[in-house]
């Protein structure tokens, strides 16, 4: 069998003109980096990743060892490649320019370590997201400001997935690709050509506990949703929640769906994390075929205004998505 690694996905993508030398060395350090965390996560408590960190990052999350270490390793790995100029992760406050004594490259990266750190110590999957921007030109020492640009100019996206099998999602703007981590020679192999999410779906992803603090629009399309059959919509529908974006956006991209932490009287702005949860997501789920909304805005459209901003969600099967976006006109 013929099989195509990682590496030269993104040769092939390097020749065919879509990235340069150095974001796709980028991209290998950053996949490199996620093999390496899959490790930790698979040696669970035997690896110390299990159990509390006993610190809070800068969002008052208490933080997981395995956060920590997650977060180290990507530092790590990507201080001294000379393709970064700085980067920004969801575990630390500031932007981290890269050492003055490293090289310093013309991308910005952003991440989110570890996604769905109350599934560590349970043995649920987790992941890492991350999000590539170009480093606005004639700057040298990249401040917020550099970052805050919306979701439709980053020039990559991705994220892994520590499950049953680790897999890599990626995209450079021509469709998303996944790929599966074989254990044996530790290489990541495409196994997920151009992924393309089904239009419509019966299938829904809420934390339905807060059902009591949503707006109009979504209670109205759950409640339809509910309703199944006999309802507006004439059909049943599904629920799944695995409370790690990863997994449930990885799902979406496999059968379809939809998927939605919206904004409620608890969590006025959302829950999710703008620059490194939302934003790579939604460029995935467009490059897919699916939309990606905050219930009135294209997330890809929205100017993003600090590094840790929340937004609302909701993305996923195309025909679902707008029709959240009508309860909310
Ligand atoms: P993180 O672990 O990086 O803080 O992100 C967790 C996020 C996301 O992965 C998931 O969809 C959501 O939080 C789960 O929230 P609830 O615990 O409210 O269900
Ligand atoms: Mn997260
Ligand atoms: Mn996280």
């Amino acid at each position: 069998m013929c099989r195509t690694s990682l590496t030269q996905f993104l040769i092939e993508r390097q020749r065919a003109g879509k990235i340069n030398a150095d974001l796709r060395l980028l991209l290998e350090t950053i996949a490199r980096a996620c093999k390496a965390i899959s490790t930790r996560v698979n040696k669970g408590s035997l690896g110390g990743g299990h159990g509390s960190a006993g610190s809070e990052n800068v969002q008052g999350e208490i933080q997981k060892n395995l956060d920590v270490m997650s977060n180290e390793i990507l530092l790590e790995a990507n201080e001294w490649g000379g393709n970064l100029a700085a980067l920004v992760s969801e575990e630390m406050e500031d932007v981290k320019p890269t050492p003055t004594h490293y090289p310093r490259g013309e991308y910005l990266l952003l991440f989110d370590p570890l996604d769905g750190s109350s599934n560590i110590d349970v043995n649920i999957s987790v992941g890492t997201i991350f999000s590539v921007l170009r480093c606005p030109k004639g700057v040298t020492v990249p401040d917020e400001k550099c970052f805050l640009q919306p979701g439709r100019d980053q020039v990559a996206a991705g994220f892994a997935v520590y499950g049953p099998t680790t897999q890599f999602v990626i995209t450079v703007g021509d469709g998303a690709y996944g790929f599966t981590l074989d254990r044996e020679s530790f290489t990541f192999v495409l196994t997920h050509e151009k992924i393309n999410i089904p239009e419509d779906t019966a299938e829904f992803a809420i934390n339905a506990s807060n059902m009591r603090r949503w707006e109009a629009p979504v209670k109205r399309y759950i409640d339809e949703c509910l309703a199944g059959k006999d309802g507006p919509r004439g059909k049943d529908f599904n629920m799944r929640w695995v409370a790690s974006m990863v997994a449930d956006v990885y799902r979406v991209l496999s059968r379809g769906g939809i998927f939605m932490y919206p904004r409620d009287s608890k969590n006025k702005d959302g829950r999710l994390r703008l620059m490194y949860e939302a934003n790579p997501m939604a460029f995935i789920v467009e490059q897919a075929g699916g939309a990606a909304t905050d219930g009135t805005t294209r997330i890809l459209d929205i100017q993003p205004h600090k590094l840790h901003q929340r937004i609302a969600v909701v993305l996923g099967s195309k025909n679902e998505v707008e029709r959240v976006s009508k309860y909310h006109a």
